[in-house]
């Protein structure tokens, strides 16, 4: 898979243990930043990954900040982002199985790497399961489309 990854200066480290742990899993990486620890603002990077994802240039996001929900509240304000923040295995699974979560986010200052990989894995072993499940998405892009 093409998988887009951004995060803001307190998730920098965690990002390039999740970029070399896709890599190792065999799935191509878009890196949008930030790369250093120096104070950033964390809409920008959701809003970035947000766009990628949408237009297809990824086919799913990872978003880290601090606690995962600022960057992903940013992403959601992109129409067609569906970014789910998650600290556990099993919400990840179900945000792919139910939702069709296509950005999934947590939290560096909330988990430690490894759960983070296992997040990670554990969203991207998942599939849709479609459905009543669709239907409902299909509510949630109403909303949007009455702004
Ligand atoms: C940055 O200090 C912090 O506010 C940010 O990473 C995130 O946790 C916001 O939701």
């Amino acid at each position: 898979m093409k998988i887009v990854i951004g995060n803001d200066h307190a998730a920098t480290a965690l990002k390039f243990e999740i970029v070399d742990y896709l890599k190792s899993l065999g799935h191509e990486v878009i890196n949008i930043g930030t790369d250093t620890t120096e104070s950033c603002n964390y809409p920008e990077y959701g809003e970035k990954v947000g766009r990628m994802v949408v237009a297809g240039e990824a086919d799913c996001g990872v978003l880290i900040c601090g606690t995962g929900v600022g960057i992903s509240i940013a992403a959601n304000k992109v129409p067609g982002v569906r970014a789910a923040v998650c600290s556990d295995t099993a919400t990840a699974r179900l945000v792919k199985e139910h939702n069709n979560a296509n950005i999934i986010a947590f939290g560096a200052r909330i988990v430690g790497s490894e759960l983070a990989k296992d997040i990670v894995k554990a969203y991207l072993d998942a599939e849709f399961a479609g459905g009543r499940h669709q239907t409902r998405i299909d509510l949630i892009h109403e909303i949007e489309k009455r702004g």
